[in-house]
């Protein structure tokens, strides 16, 4: 399974990418204005410390204007690939720059049959939003689950980009499916190191380590 990071932060990105534990980054307009960074100098700065696929995410509506701006952040690195919104325009966009070779990043995925549509014009990843799902009471991981049969049925290469996590639980369960990559911030990928039952044995160890009046250096 891939990990990707869900952040514009850059030192939280180094911190993972330094531990080999980063295959890529997810951004979004909302992680920008977290950043409070420009998205150009920003998402180079990611792409010039991260080998894998880096995702920007264009603003406009409609496939013209789309077509433009991603051509613009594609330009930023290789290693771009160019996030689209799941509707209409985006699809269309979406199928353009699959057949100029660019990776698209098909984002805001609610359903299966958007799953569909999305792997049909030339998606390079799929991301559906599980917790945005659970958010409202539905199932998330359902989505996921869904979206592993139909790919499988048909032998899509469309890559399962399992977004919007926001738990360990979220992770351990998109791996147990088989989505192919999950994007989670970075305190989330952190949290996959815990556990209470590690931090107690380790008290334990250290309180008899020290009742042996013992060092090893
Ligand atoms: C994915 O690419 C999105 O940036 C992200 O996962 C959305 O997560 P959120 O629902 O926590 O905002």
């Amino acid at each position: 399974m891939k990990f990707f990071v869900d952040t514009a932060d850059t030192a939280a990105i180094r911190e993972l990418n330094d531990l080999g534990m980063v295959d890529g980054v997810t951004t979004n307009p909302s992680l920008i204005l977290k950043s409070g960074r420009d998205i150009l100098e920003v998402t180079k700065e990611i792409c010039d410390m991260v080998s894998g696929p880096v995702s920007a995410e264009v603003v406009a509506t409609e496939a013209k204007q789309m077509i433009e701006e991603g051509n613009k952040l594609a330009k930023i690195a290789p290693n771009i690939a160019i996030k689209v919104p799941l509707t209409w325009d985006g699809l269309t966009a979406c199928k353009a720059f699959a057949s100029e070779g660019h990776m698209v990043n098909v984002t805001l995925c609610f359903s299966a049959a958007q799953a569909l549509i999305a792997a049909k014009a030339g998606a390079t990843f799929i991301s559906p939003f599980i917790g945005r799902l659970d958010d409202i009471n539905l199932d998330g991981m359902q989505l996921i689950e869904d979206i592993r049969v139909i790919y499988d049925n048909y032998d899509f290469k469309t890559e399962i980009l399992a977004a919007s996590i926001r738990s360990v639980n979220h992770i351990t369960d998109a791996a147990r499916i088989g989505a192919d990559v999950i994007t989670a911030p970075p305190n989330v990928i952190k949290a996959m190191a815990s556990h209470p039952l590690t931090d107690k044995g380790l008290a334990q160890f250290l309180k008899d380590w020290d009742a042996t009046g013992q060092k090893i250096v």
